[in-house]
């Protein structure tokens, strides 16, 4: 077992040397080899081709549906989603995205959700910047591949909201501005986060201003399970921020962020 697990290493190791993208390192994605399968090899040598990626770097998240690594752009730094299209648990995307006008005329098979779905979260990233939401830019897609924005600096991520301790001072200012994103979500961008928790939510350390991530599963107001999910994000603040004495009731936040 140990050996053939070996030999596929050493043979994406080889395939990444063909392909010449340069391995910060290379030792995390031995971890991460089922995110690497042949076509998303191509497709990341593609991406370093035309100029976008200049070096891969090591992994910052191992989630259900997606990895995310850190590499390094002509410019900037990135931050790099690869959705797994083998492992990924695929049928739950499928309400989300079949059910969306956007997306009506996509195939079914599990490889074409999965392209459509990376794209959906590039286009929510930026219908939700455009409303004033502060989130990571996207900067291009290439089938299962997301290129963002880095939020982190010298290579470190910022942390997640979960991850931290607040002054119940910041808490408070926190809560507003996340009240004030998803109001501007809903009024201006016609979204719904549909997965907002502390998970998802971004603290700049410098500023201890809040940055909205993971908009995969993000619909917009026609889909039919809209209110559900609206009503679900809002139960998931009230619950996260009542532990610095943020008290309110899921109406009164619902009519805040309903507000033009
Ligand atoms: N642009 C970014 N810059 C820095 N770190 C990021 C960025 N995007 C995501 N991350 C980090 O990677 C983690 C996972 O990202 P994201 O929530 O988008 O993926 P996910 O697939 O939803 O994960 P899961 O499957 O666990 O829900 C985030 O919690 C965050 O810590
Ligand atoms: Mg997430």
């Amino acid at each position: 077992m140990k050996e053939k697990l070996d030999k596929k290493v050493r043979r994406i190791d080889t395939d990444i040397d063909k392909l010449r993208i340069k391995i910060k390192d290379s030792n995390s994605l031995k971890l991460e080899e089922n995110v690497f399968d042949e076509p998303t090899l191509k497709n990341l040598y593609k991406l370093s081709r035309k100029d976008f990626i200049k070096e891969l770097g090591g992994s910052i998240s191992t989630g259900k549906e997606a990895n995310v690594f850190y590499a390094t752009g002509p410019e900037k730094e990135l931050a790099i989603k690869i959705y797994r299209i083998t492992t990924s648990t695929f049928k739950a995307m499928d309400p989300y995205i079949t059910k969306d006008p956007r997306f009506t005329n996509i195939r079914h098979t599990r490889r074409d959700i999965v392209f459509a779905w990376t794209q959906k979260e590039s286009q929510n990233l930026k219908r939700a910047i455009s409303a004033g939401v502060r989130a990571p830019e996207p900067i291009t897609t290439e089938k299962n591949i997301l290129i963002m924005e880095f939020l982190g600096e010298n290579e470190v991520p910022y942390p997640q909201l979960k991850n931290i301790t607040l002054e119940e001072e910041d808490a408070k200012r926190i809560f507003e501005i996340i009240v004030e994103y998803m109001r501007l979500l809903l009024t201006k961008a016609n979204l719904v986060h549909a997965d907002l928790s502390e998970y998802n939510i971004i603290i700049d350390p410098n500023t201890l201003e809040p940055i909205i991530i993971d908009m995969g599963q993000s619909v917009t107001l026609e889909h039919p399970n809209a209110r559900e999910f609206l009503y679900r994000d809002v139960q998931n603040i009230l619950r996260y921020f009542s532990r610095y004495g943020i008290k309110m009731s899921p109406e009164e936040l619902l009519s805040k962020i309903q507000a033009k």
